[in-house]
């Protein structure tokens, strides 16, 4: 047996949600970049659970499911007031928050496809209030109950905020998520697949699926870019810090990735948006201070930036706190992760590689006084 490090080039199941092919990436064949220009999140929520773009019935009638289902238990509310508020990071406080979400869901156990279908509404729905609700009540603040005139993007800008986002906000918050949706299998993805394919349910796959997402190399960069910009602080600063960080042989955050080569297809809308925004607020500095890392890092490694690079300073721009970042990854990515659960239960077998052992030989047992 031989074993592949991290598993690079192993196809380990067949799907028909989203692809990478030559640097492509396509949703169910249309490519991210239509669907960046001309989808909204929620056909693309459509679009990846049901294979198909929704007519504009079917579109009304996901978008009321959704806000019909945003509002939380009260006793989740309540489960975040009792969190160790001050040292909790939002992505354990949400990867704890939709665990609690299947103790209060009737459904939780039915296997059939309706009770899946409703689960799936239920998740999509209810991790935008999650992760908004935590990110108030943690400063002291009341939940802001959302809005059944808004959709999905410009509800989770208001129930954070409690203000109308501007249409400038919605439409760049709009395009982030559809950008995030879904891709291939990643970490996360493949962990809420491993999960389910035991036959578990939802909300443990997708519950698995955080815990895979929080980390840096994977979701956890975003948030870990912001903290280097920050670190930065003004644009002259950015060449000497990579080199830096480079000498000492530390990973620059946002940038390299598993799969593509010459590029992410993502990373050029999130670098325009970034441009954009950046300047509407009169912070072009972090949009600068990113074209100027990007150079400094790509002449020395030819590693484009990926997703996460840009998106730091697009939802800086957006006000938005920077530990949040990464539960906002998951409020998109829980679309896909959900698109692979119901895949994966569609023709389900069980996930179980084999490792290559590599210790020690047959040893005999010694009574531990003989040790
Ligand atoms: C996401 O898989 C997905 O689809 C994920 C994702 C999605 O949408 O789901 O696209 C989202 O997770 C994006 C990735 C976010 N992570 C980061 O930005 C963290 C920084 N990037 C790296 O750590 C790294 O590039 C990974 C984790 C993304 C990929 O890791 P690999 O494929 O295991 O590559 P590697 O670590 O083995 O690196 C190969 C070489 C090494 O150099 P050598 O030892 O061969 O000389 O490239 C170098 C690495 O040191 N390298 C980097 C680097 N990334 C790779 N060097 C400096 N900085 C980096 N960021």
């Amino acid at each position: 047996m031989t074993s592949t490090r991290g598993l690079e080039g192993v196809v380990a199941t067949e799907s028909s949600i989203s692809s990478i092919i030559d640097d492509t990436l396509t949703y169910v064949g249309y490519d991210i970049d239509d669907l960046a220009e001309n989808a909204s999140f929620e056909e693309v929520v459509y679009l990846l659970w049901h294979k198909r773009l929704p007519k504009e019935d079917e579109l009304a009638e996901l978008k009321q499911q959704l806000s019909d289902n945003m509002a939380l238990p009260q006793e989740i509310l309540n489960h975040f007031k009792t969190y160790p508020i001050d040292k909790v990071h939002p992505m354990s406080a949400l990867r704890s928050a939709v665990s609690l979400l299947g103790l209060y869901d009737d459904l939780s156990e039915d296997m059939s496809d309706e009770a899946n279908y409703q689960k799936a509404i239920n998740l999509q729905a209810k991790i935008a209030t999650i992760v908004t609700a935590f990110s108030r009540v943690r400063k002291g603040l009341e939940p802001v109950e959302p809005r059944a005139d808004l959709g999905y993007a410009a509800n989770f800008l208001y129930m954070l905020s409690g203000k109308e986002p501007e249409d400038i906000e919605v439409e760049a918050f709009d395009k982030a998520l559809v950008l995030h949706a879904d891709h291939e299998l990643n970490a996360s993805t493949f962990t809420a697949r491993v999960c389910v394919a035991t036959l578990s349910d939802m909300y443990s796959g997708v519950t698995a699926a955080i815990g895979a997402l929080k980390g840096p190399l994977h979701g956890g960069a975003n948030e870990q870019v912001m903290k280097m910009l920050s670190e930065i602080g003004s644009e002259e600063n950015a060449e000497a810090y990579i080199e830096e960080k480079l000498a000492n042989k530390e990973k620059i955050m946002g940038f390299g990735h598993r799969v593509y080569r010459k590029g992410d297809p993502r990373a050029k809308h999130l670098r325009e948006m970034s441009r954009q925004l950046t300047k509407l607020r009169g912070e072009e500095k972090w949009y600068n201070m990113s074209i100027r890392v990007e150079a400094a890092f790509t002449a020395q490694k030819p590693l484009p930036p990926n997703v996460d690079f840009y998106s730091a300073s697009v939802y800086h721009s957006l006000g938005i706190d920077h530990d949040l970042f990464t539960p906002i990854f998951a409020v998109s990515r829980v679309s896909g992760w959900i698109a692979h659960i119901l895949e994966q239960y569609a023709n389900n077998r069980l996930i179980r590689p084999r490792a290559d052992y590599v210790g020690p030989g047959m040893q005999k047992y010694v009574p531990i006084n003989e040790r």
